[in-house]
């Protein structure tokens, strides 16, 4: 078993399947509550590497860590010698000499981590590199889906908003054309994936805003990832007028809310802008999962890290 995580698209469904379920065993309240209380005999030495902002994805590994008993090393990229022009290799071979056993990373590079981990005897775990794959975002993602419908496959998953940009979209799609759901994905035109993407697959139809949330089990919505769109969008994100025209056309407002299938669920990575992706009153709903998918991102990073180890 390979001691790094870095595509979903690299895992089978019985290596996704094996995962969730030890994601399902800490998501169970009695171990959930562990705290330090696990029988570690070395130790373990985790570093974050976030070369983006996070708050999610950094501090869920960090509780996740904590809550195995392993140690936490949180690396600084303004205070390190990546600074000073120290690669990605180098550093990593620093903290790998230095006895880290796993490293998870978040990069602005899209491929970087596969040019270095076959070099490396330290596990590495890929955070989110650019606006390529979020691999552990959609294990999450996948773990709240199966604790709500009891299983993964059979569904239609409705994708919202800016796709093209959204390392998360990219590996829920990966994920769900794994499992032969049906993908519907909706947004403005420039923030679709290409017709020619590999993620457009015979599974994949594109619809209209009001369509998907009609037919889905799974209501997914994006942030807005303006920070990689490459030119001045067609929205003016800062006016409210810009806003508002977003959230009318394609955010998940009060009126398309009501909607919904009964026993569909509403996701969102987050972080998240209410009034422009989704209505504030939604955020805290039942039928949204947002926090559960939260609190599910520490069950499956604790099932990863041992993943790494081996253990
Ligand atoms: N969903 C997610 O990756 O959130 P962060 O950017 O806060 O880690």
């Amino acid at each position: 078993m390979s001691k790094d995580l870095i595509l979903l698209s690299e895992l089978s469904v019985d290596q996704i399947d094996s995962i969730l379920d030890r994601g399902q065993y800490w998501s169970e309240e009695n171990n959930f509550r562990i705290s330090n209380t696990a029988k570690v005999i070395d130790n373990p030495l985790v570093c974050n590497l976030f070369f983006e902002s996070s708050t999610r994805t950094r501090f869920s590994f960090e509780v996740a860590a904590k809550k195995l008993g392993y140690h936490i090393l949180n690396f600084e990229p303004s205070t390190a010698s990546t600074q000073k022009g120290e690669t990605m290799y180098d550093t990593l071979k620093t903290l790998e000499s230095m006895g880290v056993n796993v490293a998870i990373i978040r990069t602005k590079e899209e491929n970087i981590l596969h040019e270095v981990a076959p070099k490396l005897g330290l596990g590495i775990i890929n955070a989110g590199a650019g606006a390529n794959e979020h691999p552990t975002q959609a294990l999450l993602d996948l773990l709240t889906v199966r604790q709500h419908f009891n299983k993964i496959f059979g569904l239609k998953i409705a994708i919202i908003g800016d796709i093209k940009y959204s390392r998360v979209a990219n590996s829920n799609m990966i994920a769900h054309t794994k499992y032969g759901n049906e993908i519907l994905i909706a947004g403005p035109d420039f923030l679709l994936p290409d017709a020619s993407s590999a993620l457009m697959t015979n599974n994949v139809r594109k619809c209209s805003v009001d369509e998907a949330i009609l037919e889905a089990d799974v209501v997914m919505m994006l942030r807005v990832q303006r920070e990689r769109h490459p030119r001045k969008s067609d929205f003016d994100w800062d006016n409210p007028d810009g806003q508002n025209s977003y959230f009318n056309q394609y955010g998940l407002t009060l009126e398309r809310f009501k909607k919904m299938k009964p026993n569909s669920i509403i996701m969102h990575p987050a972080p998240f802008n209410r009034g422009i992706e989704i209505a504030d009153e939604i955020v805290e709903d039942p039928k949204s999962m947002i926090f559960k998918q939260v609190r599910n991102g520490v069950a499956v990073r604790m099932a990863l890290l041992e993943r790494a180890l081996n253990r």
